[in-house]
């Protein structure tokens, strides 16, 4: 089973209240989530592989870590995932970038794959879903089957805000898959929103409505 890990830190806990806030507009809203996918970078990484590298220091000749060069990408979940590219992308900046392109249907709720686009060598690639919200975790779910039918096999999902629900059903699509978020919320409602969420985080990046 992936793991499932909450990542409050103190400045995460602080921003995401800031953009669950409702007077929060588009520019301050867009420019946070920003900031805590730099922050939820920092901790997602933590795993990746070091290898030894000699250096020399003004001192001595020594051998030290760096980063093993293991391939990533960062793949949102249009449109909202878009809002965490950048951040995530401040601190592991050669990732590349695929795009999947998923709707909500309005009346069943379910979503709907419009558009994919991966890089070549995705097989090989350390791959972030990142996508504010996991909600009923349908997108999640697709999203991630349609990269493993491409030969995607090794996953991290990022979001901002989970409800209960996403994580059990995203878990039991996908028990491969590690699953980290800023917050674990209460539960669904009958529209579909998180409670107490922070609305529609597309409409709310983008200053749509
Ligand atoms: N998608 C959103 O943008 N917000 C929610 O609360 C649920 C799904």
């Amino acid at each position: 089973m992936g793991t499932f890990q909450v990542l409050d830190h103190p400045l995460i806990q602080h921003k995401l209240t800031i953009i669950r806030n409702r007077d929060t507009g588009t520019k301050v809203f867009r420019e946070v989530v920003n900031e805590i996918s730099t922050l939820m970078a920092y901790e997602v990484s933590r795993d990746m592989p070091l290898e030894d590298v000699e250096v020399t220091t003004p001192i001595v000749k020594t051998v030290k870590k760096q980063l093993a060069g293991k391939k990533v990408a960062i793949v949102p979940i249009l449109r909202a995932g878009l809002g965490m590219v950048d951040g995530f992308l401040n601190l592991i900046p050669a990732a590349k970038v695929g795009h999947i392109g998923m709707y909500r249907d309005e009346e069943t709720l379910q979503p709907v794959e419009y558009f994919v686009k991966m890089p070549a060598d995705i097989d090989q690639r350390q791959i972030f879903v990142v996508d504010p919200m996991l909600a009923t975790g349908g997108s999640a779910i697709m999203a991630i089957d349609a990269l493993k039918q491409r030969g995607a096999n090794n996953f991290k999902f990022m979001c901002l805000v989970a409800a209960p629900e996403g994580v059990k059903a995203l878990q039991e699509a996908h028990p491969d898959v590690d699953i980290y978020t800023a917050a674990l919320d209460d539960s669904l409602n009958e529209d579909g929103y998180i409670v107490p969420g922070l609305g529609d985080a597309g409409d709310r990046l983008f200053g749509t409505k």
